[in-house]
């Protein structure tokens, strides 16, 4: 198996020896499989390929509590992976949007293992006790996921377009971004435009959708969506779109959720740092789905 990528040259104008799998196979043969360990000062390749210095130099927990670096972290961890969650998502777009359905669906593949992981996470967040959180909960301030702008833009592009929601990250430099991607189209939108171009005939109003307000559930939409179900081998590419669709609200419904419980378990009913009463504003956005019509559609006969 060879890979299709350039070998760039380091800072130094060195290119690295271990390039190839040629180069690989000879060092180990010389080395009789002993990891090299000789790297210059500074210089551990790892540490340098991955940034790893500058995202360990990133955890300052502002008081001695046992579980505050677990928080800071866990919010680092998923804050990189709703990255990556956009990443993909982002890509799914793209492929779509050149009619490769089957890539499409293999980088799905990618992105819901991402929001099993996000999922998981809750785990770790929710071992800390309410005496443990409330030791250093002061601290945040008015800190809150809410100001999450990676968050808002994995939003967007699911289609829970929010004009109100950008005007926080104003002073931030992200702000561009998520303006932008309020006014992209979202996953659904381009969704539904692959449907139209596959012979599910979907009208002008559906398919000239302003992407800066979210969609209202549309009876074409959920029509279209019926004649798929109702005959899966002939519509095959869209039934395995509307799937994949389907389980990427309902691991997102299901991050809610467990962020919802963890909360309450942690916070009960008291309300948050970012202005919310807490869990009854949680329990409400739980209700939210990115595509209602492929929900509502499963209630046929
Ligand atoms: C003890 C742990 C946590 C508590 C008590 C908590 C509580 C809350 C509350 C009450 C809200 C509603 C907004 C507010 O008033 O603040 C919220 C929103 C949010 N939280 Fe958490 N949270 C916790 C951990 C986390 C972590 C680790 C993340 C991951 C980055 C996170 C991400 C978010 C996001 C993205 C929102 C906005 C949801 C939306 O707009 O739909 N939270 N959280």
């Amino acid at each position: 198996m060879t890979a299709d990528r350039v070998n760039s040259p380091n800072e130094m104008g060195e290119r690295c020896p271990f390039a190839s799998g040629a180069a690989r196979g000879a060092y180990a043969d010389q080395s009789h499989g002993v990891p090299r360990v000789d790297f210059s000062p500074g210089d551990t390749p790892y540490v340098a390929y991955a940034q790893i210095g500058t995202l360990l130099s990133l955890q300052h927990p502002r008081t001695n509590a046992p579980t505050e670096p677990g928080f800071i972290i866990l919010s680092q961890v998923k804050e990189l992976l709703f990255k990556l969650l956009h990443i993909e998502l982002t890509a799914v777009c793209d492929l779509l949007r050149a009619d490769r359905l089957e890539e499409a669906l293999w980088t799905f593949r990618r992105s819901t293992r991402v929001q099993r992981y996000l999922i998981q996470a809750w785990d770790v967040v929710g071992a800390m006790t309410t005496v443990e959180f409330l030791e250093f909960r002061d601290e945040l301030g008015e800190a809150s996921g809410f100001q999450s702008f990676s968050y808002r833009k994995l939003e967007f592009l699911l289609g829970n377009k929010n004009a109100d929601r950008v005007a926080q990250h104003r002073n931030s430099p992200a702000y561009e971004s998520v303006l932008e991607q309020l006014h992209l189209p979202s996953l659904y939108d381009v969704a539904l435009a692959f449907l139209n171009r596959h012979g599910l005939d979907l009208p002008r109003e559906v398919l000239e959708h302003d992407p800066t307000v979210p969609r209202e559930p549309h009876p074409a939409v959920e029509a279209a969506w019926a004649r798929v179900y109702s005959q899966p081998s002939f519509f095959w590419d869209a039934y395995k779109l509307a799937e994949a669709l389907l389980e990427t609200d309902e691991l997102f419904v299901r991050w809610r959720q467990v962020h919802l419980v963890t909360v309450h378990r942690i916070i009960g009913d008291k309300p948050g740092t970012g202005g919310t009463y807490g869990v009854e504003w949680l329990r409400r956005i739980s209700e939210r789905r990115f595509f209602p019509e492929l929900w509502k559609v499963r209630s046929k006969e």
